[in-house]
């Protein structure tokens, strides 16, 4: 059977930094307390023009740019968010649009800060079943378009961003070796976002009620974290044949610095197999492990042969545990030439959409 092993790797990370002493400016919170309950310093905010699109496709260029593929070879794209672009079309049309990926089918995939995981598995069956070769698999977040910048219980938690992996059949005992997902709806009220879809559509009165942000329970989730990520951990290696001795890096999902040191207690993992950059960038909910991902590959945390574990949890509820056995190693430096080579091919991408455009409304006109 093939395996879904990761070739490519990128992220985005927006310019515009956030500090906890900006937001003390802006609501009651401290330094002192943002660090010492959530372990977060910083986080990064998308400039009024990028949204989870732009962000998603610098990601989504930077991993085809590692797996030395061109956007014509990729079959799927899946964009894991929880704040698309818009409802339709989906932020993976978007993507494939600015890619160029012609050959692409595209669908945004709603799993909260779980939605990586989800959508690795999910890449990962189609590859493993022969549907696919090659699929892009991108978490993208701009919460800082639905955080309620007035709530200082949910407003210093979330931050914007982008990552993404390319993901390509090869043999089996590497790749993605076990995927365990799971969902209690039952605790959907806990992490909601109450406007704008068919149950309160946007409305004057949604507005007024602010109920186009974040709403949490902050205390509820941190207790359903703690529960299930050890839970799900366990049996996601169970499932692949491995034991945590066989661990070489424990990435999750960056939500806080407390419940990831609860989970490596419980877990008993030694802290130095944990990846986490949360001090930086907050939580990015989809993106936050396909970023840290990048970056623990960057910084050379990881080399072929390595097992990482990604484990995921947040609104719905959902959970998920991916266990993978990284193979490919860093690529060399990219020749100035084939940069050049792929922007052009970037912007014939664009002009090739803006052809396209054109054409169905003289096809539509010609008939109408
Ligand atoms: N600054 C100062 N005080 C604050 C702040 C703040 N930013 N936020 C809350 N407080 C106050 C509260 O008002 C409360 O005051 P009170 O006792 O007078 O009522 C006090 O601090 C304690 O509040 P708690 O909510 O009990 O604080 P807690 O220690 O639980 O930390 C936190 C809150 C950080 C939100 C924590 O519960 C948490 O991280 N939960 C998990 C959140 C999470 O991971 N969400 C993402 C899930 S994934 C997804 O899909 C998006």
């Amino acid at each position: 059977m093939p395996r879904a092993h990761v070739a490519g790797w990128g992220k985005y990370i927006p310019q515009r930094v956030l500090t906890n002493d900006d937001l003390s400016r802006m609501v009651d919170t401290s330094d002192a307390w943002i660090v010492a309950r959530t372990g977060i310093r910083e986080r990064r905010i998308a400039g009024e023009e990028e949204t989870t699109a732009t962000m998603a496709v610098q990601a989504a260029r930077q991993a085809l740019e590692v797996a030395r593929i061109g956007p014509e070879k990729v079959d799927l794209i899946i964009v894991a968010t929880a704040t698309p672009d818009y409802f339709f079309p989906s932020t993976a049309c978007l993507v494939q649009k600015a890619l160029g990926a012609n050959r692409a089918a595209a669908f945004d995939l709603a799993a909260g800060c779980t939605g990586f995981v989800y959508a690795l598995g999910v890449a990962a069956a189609m590859v493993e079943s022969g549907a696919v070769q090659t699929v892009l698999v991108i978490g993208a977040e701009t919460l800082s378009r639905i955080t309620d910048w007035a709530d200082r219980n949910t407003c210093v938690l979330f931050g914007d961003g982008a990552g993404a992996v390319v993901l390509r059949a090869g043999p089996d005992g590497g790749g993605i070796l076990a995927t365990v997902l799971g969902a209690d709806g039952s605790g959907g009220d806990l992490l909601i976002l109450p406007g704008g879809g068919s149950r309160h559509p946007a409305s004057h009165r949604t507005v007024a009620e602010r109920m186009h942000f974040i709403r949490m329970q902050g205390r509820d989730v941190f207790r359903f974290a703690v529960r299930v990520v050890p839970t799900v951990t366990r049996q996601a290696l169970e499932r692949s044949g491995l034991s945590l001795d066989d661990v070489a890096l424990f990435i999750p999902h960056q939500a806080n610095g407390r419940i990831i040191e609860s989970v490596v207690r419980d877990v008993k993992l030694p802290p130095g197999k944990v990846y986490s950059n949360l001090e930086r960038y907050g939580n990015t909910s989809a993106a936050s492990i396909p970023i840290a991902l990048c970056e623990a590959v960057e910084k050379e945390r990881l080399k072929p042969g390595d097992v990482v574990v990604c484990v995921g949890f947040g609104a719905g509820l959902t959970w998920g545990a991916t266990v993978l056995r990284w193979t490919y190693p860093q690529p060399a430096p990219v020749p100035v030439w084939r940069r050049f080579l792929r922007r052009l091919r970037y912007a014939l991408a664009a002009l090739r959409s803006w052809l396209r455009r054109l054409w169905w409304r003289v096809f539509f006109v010609g008939r109408g």
